[in-house]
């Protein structure tokens, strides 16, 4: 359930108007319902309600300060990926106490940023990061508190490119390692180890692969806390799918996700983790584009936005669907007729759908894509010399530019012409 719905036939954030919007800070423009993002963060804290626990927002899935501040306000924690996001998220005002660090490739610096700043813990991916980061923190005086991501070699059965938990994925260690790379952890005098991290994949939709994933999770605490290690908490990472398509079978909610957690993992009394990034920013976001031209080609009709693959990169980087609805609701019967929706970027690839049935649309209407709010914003570029989008925040009846658009000459002035030339 999101917060975008028609009221007298045009559609809405939350009370206000996407047209209003539209005419005050132009198109294209991403907006973001505070309702529909506090509501996803509780349906999982929720979901997990009776164990102790912590919800992380990845947010490589949208990580604006504002966004940020409002989970964090509403107790959520942060899994990061890099530097920046750790600045961000410290920006945001989010405590280190509740920031985990995940990725393959933390360098020395970042590792450091996180130590000295206050970190939960680092989910460590291979034995010579582990190595490093022991140098980093003896080097600091301190002990990094570190749970190692294993690789269950689980097929997630979702899009190749989002799959992250099979043998050939780079992530994690291979689980059938893992009591050697525990033993040699628990010799490391600047690690201190917690506990167990597993992330699978992205846009699951179904519970079967996190099950089997999180069973392997159970046997593996057993096996470790025999071998003598503390584990105490379980990082289960993100990976539940949101419905795209209205008319699609909806994936699991996350009341039944948790279900599942109890039923595999309850027993054994750890502090569990989750890294959710697109269930709670997917559909809490929409991007909200003008149509410039409809023009006639030799056997289809292609409905030219004025947004593009540089703004909204899913449909060219992995054929995702996205739900494109007119912000004038179509009269009921309206006959729709399939259209090639396009940008105007400079190569084919540059298409967000293909004959996709929609409303009659005209030069100056305007469209919004749905289940934007996730790997939307953040995933964009300037190609083309397109100035990135502006983001707004609804919370009922206000809204608010949370990224203003660049003027064209703030683009250009970050780069720099040398006195030589
Ligand atoms: N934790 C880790 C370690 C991750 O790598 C990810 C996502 C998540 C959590 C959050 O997963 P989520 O709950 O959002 O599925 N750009 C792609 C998605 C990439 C996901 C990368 N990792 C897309 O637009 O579909």
């Amino acid at each position: 359930m999101d917060h975008f719905l028609y009221r007298d036939g045009h559609l809405h954030a939350e009370d206000v108007p996407l047209a209003d919007i539209a005419a005050e800070v132009g198109t294209p423009f991403y907006c973001y319902s505070t309702a529909t993002l506090t509501r996803h963060f509780h349906l999982f804290d929720e979901a997990l309600d009776g164990l102790d626990h912590l919800v992380c927002f990845a947010m490589k899935a949208l990580s604006n300060v504002a966004v940020l501040k409002l989970l964090g306000d509403l107790g959520a924690g942060v899994d990061v990926v890099s530097g920046g996001e750790y600045a961000r998220a410290r920006a945001a005002g989010i405590p280190g106490d509740r920031i985990v660090f995940s990725g393959v490739g933390k360098t020395r610096e970042e590792m450091t940023q996180a130590l000295t700043g206050g970190i939960r813990q680092f989910n460590v991916e291979s034995e010579p990061e582990l190595l490093v980061l022991d140098e980093v923190a003896t080097g600091l005086g301190l002990r990094a508190p570190i749970t190692l991501r294993v690789n269950p070699d689980i097929d997630a059965g979702t899009h190749d490119k989002i799959s992250t938990g099979r043998k050939e994925d780079k992530f994690g260690v291979p689980i059938s390692r893992a009591r050697d790379i525990y033993a040699q952890a628990a010799s490391l005098p600047g690690i201190e180890v917690v506990g167990i991290d597993v992330h699978i994949g992205s846009q699951l939709t179904s519970l079967g692969p996190f099950e089997a994933a999180y069973g392997k999770i159970a046997e593996l605490t057993e096996a470790l806390r025999g071998d003598g290690h503390t584990i105490r908490r379980l990082d289960l990472g993100g990976g539940l799918g949101i419905p795209y398509a209205r008319d699609n079978q909806a994936p699991p909610v996350p009341a039944e996700y948790g279900a599942m957690v109890r039923r595999t993992l309850g027993h054994l009394d750890c502090e569990i983790e989750i890294e959710p990034g697109r269930l709670i920013s997917g559909n809490a976001g929409v991007l909200v584009s003008r149509v410039l031209y409809v023009k006639e080609g030799e056997d289809r009709t292609f409905l030219i936005l004025d947004a593009a693959m540089n703004d909204l990169a899913r449909p060219a980087m992995y054929g995702a669907h996205h739900d494109i609805v007119p912000l004038v609701e179509p009269a009921p019967g309206a006959l729709h007729a399939p259209v090639d929706v396009v940008g105007p970027v400079c190569e084919s690839g540059d298409t967000f759908a293909r004959a996709r049935d929609l409303p009659p649309l005209a030069p100056g209407d305007l469209v919004a894509f749905r289940s934007a709010g996730a790997y939307g914003a953040v995933m964009a570029s300037e190609y083309n010399s397109r100035p990135l989008v502006p983001e707004v925040l609804v919370r009922d009846d206000q809204s608010s530019v949370i990224r203003a658009r660049p003027t064209f000459d703030e683009m250009i002035k970050r780069d720099i012409v040398p006195s030589w030339l």
